[in-house]
């Protein structure tokens, strides 16, 4: 039988989530040992130097519980951090970034692309620099007439505009994703975008599928929502394919069977109050997490 292999993820909170979901309804063999770093959420105004440390502490962590991937479902951890988590760990590592800027170029209609994310994530320029590197590398659009019209140099593809939300995440680690607050600050947030014509949005932080209700009663049917973690289950599925023939071939060890023997599919570690994110996760993925361990670093 398969061994499954384990992934580890991590995010400043709940909204990692999202990415799991995805990965567990698509991937059958793999594990996911999941840590929500709820004790210093929000990650959308801290240092560069701050996000590296939290990175550092959390992946020796994920590898300590079998982690032979890890997936860094935190976009401004994508935007900061990952570069030099890369350069310190042996593990492979697929951030949140690159995958979600090539899915916009792929979906876009008429290449006015639009982000939201934590102003961490917006000031690091991250996203409109994904997109050129995307393109630069032959990504390109699925609409035929853009395309054609891009390759003439008739019509631009680029991140037009990108909207720091500061408070989304707040408020959906409070529960409230779906409340009269949460309208109102999305109308406020989403008004520039809107003027400036975007097609197509890129949700850059992964608590916000959680809005994704309240972002669509606001942008209506013209605009087309890109969640990154779609394009991020597809690297992983790539990259888990590749370790398989790694494997085969001996360049790499099999997944260790310790951590395999009882049948789970996902573990979740916090480092803040586990009832409190258990709670919240039950409501927003509106099905039981199970049992959920606290876990203090850094200290
Ligand atoms: C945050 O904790 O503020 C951000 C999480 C993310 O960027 O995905």
């Amino acid at each position: 039988m398969k061994k499954q292999r384990i992934i580890g993820m991590f995010d400043s909170g709940v909204g990692g989530l999202t990415v799991m979901k995805e990965i567990l309804e698509r991937l059958f063999d793999v594990r996911i040992v999941y840590f929500g770093d709820t004790a210093r959420v929000p990650y959308g105004n801290r240092s560069r130097e701050e996000l590296i440390r939290f990175g550092e502490e959390i992946v020796t962590f994920l590898i300590g519980q079998g982690a032979e991937v890890i997936v860094v479902a935190c976009n401004t951890s994508s935007a900061t951090a990952l570069p030099v988590l890369r350069d310190r760990f042996d593990v492979p590592m697929i951030g949140m970034v690159e995958p979600g800027a090539r899915l916009s170029v792929e979906k876009t209609i008429a290449g006015r692309i639009g982000l939201i994310a934590t102003e961490t994530t917006v000031r690091s320029k991250a996203y409109s620099s994904a997109v050129s590197r995307a393109l630069a590398k032959g990504c390109l659009p699925e609409d035929s007439a853009l395309r054609e019209a891009w390759q003439h140099g008739e019509q631009p593809i680029t991140l037009i505009k990108a909207q720091g939300c500061p408070l989304f995440v707040p408020l959906i680690e409070a529960g409230l994703a779906n409340s009269a607050e949460a309208r109102g600050i999305a109308r406020t947030y989403l008004n520039p975008l809107r003027a400036a014509g975007v097609d197509t949005l890129i949700l850059g932080c992964t608590h916000y599928p959680f809005l994704e209700p309240v972002l669509r009663e606001i942008l209506g049917e013209d605009v087309l929502i890109v969640d990154p973690a779609l394009a991020v289950v597809k690297e992983l599925e790539g990259l888990l394919k590749h370790l398989d023939e790694w494997e085969r071939s001996g360049l790499i060890g099999s997944p260790s069977s310790a951590l395999t023997k009882k049948p789970w599919r996902a573990r979740y570690y916090v480092s803040g109050d586990p009832e409190l994110f258990k709670q919240v996760g039950n409501t927003l993925l509106q099905e039981p997490i199970g049992h959920v361990e606290q876990i203090i670093l850094g200290e």
